[in-house]
């Protein structure tokens, strides 16, 4: 993976993306297909982060291969994006606002609402072995650099 995402920019990286809201006076109904329907991957994975608050940070990783996909479905948190050369700051306060997350990048998560509930869509299952944990040690493989 050494050099895996050198000359990316980050804008190219990460996209943020709204969902149909099939909404009608019953109330809301936002979809997210996957497979390049509404985001480019194949679902495999769902988790949510709720009970966070605005004093954790969360995240603080990078994954090797998995793509995400996060909405927060309710209440508002933010995603710093890291590539190890940029950075960039996002609001996620819209349930039908999701923020597309390409493998190899760094992420934060935090200043969570009380009420923040973050599902996250993952293309992967979890396997430990593909999150990178340590900041040092991915800014040596973004940097293409020996261990
Ligand atoms: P962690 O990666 O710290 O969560 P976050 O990225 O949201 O801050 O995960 C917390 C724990 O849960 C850790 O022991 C790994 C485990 N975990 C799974 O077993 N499966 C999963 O899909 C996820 C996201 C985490």
């Amino acid at each position: 993976m050494e050099g895996y995402n050198i000359g990316m920019k980050l804008e190219e990286q990460y996209k943020i993306l709204y969902f149909k809201d099939l909404g009608d006076e019953r109330g809301n109904l936002v979809v997210i297909e996957g497979e390049g329907m509404d985001i480019p991957f194949d679902i495999k994975r769902v988790f949510y982060i709720y009970g966070s608050d605005d004093t954790v940070v969360r995240g603080q990783h990078a994954n090797l291969r998995s793509e995400f996909l996060l909405v927060n479905v309710k209440g508002s948190s933010k995603v710093r994006v890291n590539n190890g050369s940029e950075s960039a700051v996002i609001l996620l306060d819209r349930p039908g606002m999701g923020l597309h997350l390409s493998p190899m990048l760094w992420k934060d998560m935090y200043d969570f609402s009380e009420d923040s509930v973050l599902l996250v869509l993952s293309s992967l299952h979890y396997d430990g072995q593909e999150y990178i944990r340590d900041y040092e040690e991915y800014l040596r493989m973004v940097k293409g650099e020996r261990k």
